[in-house]
């Protein structure tokens, strides 16, 4: 983890009010890992205006640059918005826990709503370069707000939702997973919580509805390992990049605190990316 001040290279509106801003910062392109991200200072130095934690979107090692994608939702992003090619902004990081994939996963199922597809985008990268089959499925409330599929390299299977029906199936992206459950060795989700939470609630019934574990054997036997550990993320079958705000993202102020089943969790530290059964989840609406 390093603040450095990273240039920017190229900056577009992809939707409405969502950018995407490719920037030079070898430090972040060389160590990151998929599932991290950076804390951002936007360019309002008022002092009132804090950090902002985006997700690492794409990586390109070779270039030493990465992609952030956000959306404006305050001064801080819209300033950020406004940045012109060459600017420097700083970053800190990468920071965080990235996702966990057991090498034995051949299928990958990647599971995003709206913005949530930041969180997940860079793991349909690292997942095809290690010969992985990945399908995104992705929800949105109407065709506007759909990520376009020019984003995504061709191998990605993208299946789309929208909850007016105006795109793709009609409802929401929780109701494409139930045709994917068998197929996908492991599941990585990113989105608004009641999203996260009715997706664990389907996790948590899978294996009972499958009746067999997938990969040869039974996820959770063999030798315990502590929640919370990368060898845990690894054998459970969903892992969910939890959305927060974040004061210092360091692990110093609790202001990204969630509720796990064993105690508060820090989002910026011990997070973004939980395995589904970590985490205390609320009742789905
Ligand atoms: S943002 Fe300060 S502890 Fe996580």
């Amino acid at each position: 983890m390093r603040l450095l001040d990273a240039e920017l290279v190229e900056t577009r509106e992809i939707l409405p009010r969502q950018w995407l801003q490719r920037y030079r910062a070898p430090w972040l392109a060389a160590g990151a890992r998929a599932g991290q991200f950076v804390h951002v200072r936007t360019p309002d130095y008022s002092g009132l205006v804090l950090r902002r934690p985006i997700s690492i979107n794409t990586v390109d090692r070779v270039a030493g640059e990465i992609t952030l994608h956000f959306r404006i939702a305050g001064k801080g992003t819209e300033l950020l918005a406004r940045g012109r090619p060459g600017d420097s902004v700083p970053m800190l990081g990468p920071l965080g826990r990235p996702f966990e994939v057991d090498p034995r996963t051949h299928h990958v199922l990647l599971i995003a709503g709206g913005l949530g597809v930041a969180g997940v985008r860079f793991l349909a990268d690292e997942s095809l370069e290690a010969g992985r089959q990945v399908t995104l499925l992705f929800g949105a409330a109407t065709a506007g707000d759909v990520y376009p599929s020019t984003l995504l390299p061709d191998e990605v299977e993208y299946v789309v939702a929208t909850e007016d029906g105006s795109l793709g199936q009609p409802g929401r992206v929780t109701d494409l997973v139930p045709a994917y459950e068998a197929w996908a060795d492991q599941a990585f989700a990113c989105g608004p919580s009641p999203m996260l939470a009715a997706l664990a609630a389907l996790a948590a019934g899978r294996q009972a509805r499958l009746g067999v574990a997938r990969l040869g054997r039974k996820r959770g036997t063999g030798r315990p390992v502590p929640l919370g550990s990368p060898q845990a993320r690894r054998r459970s079958w969903l892992q969910v990049s939890m959305e927060q705000h974040m004061g210092c993202a360091v692990g110093a102020c609790l202001g990204c605190v969630v509720w796990g089943v064993e105690g508060p969790l820090r989002v910026c530290r011990e997070g973004p990316v939980f395995a589904a059964e970590e985490i205390a989840w609320e009742e789905p609406a």
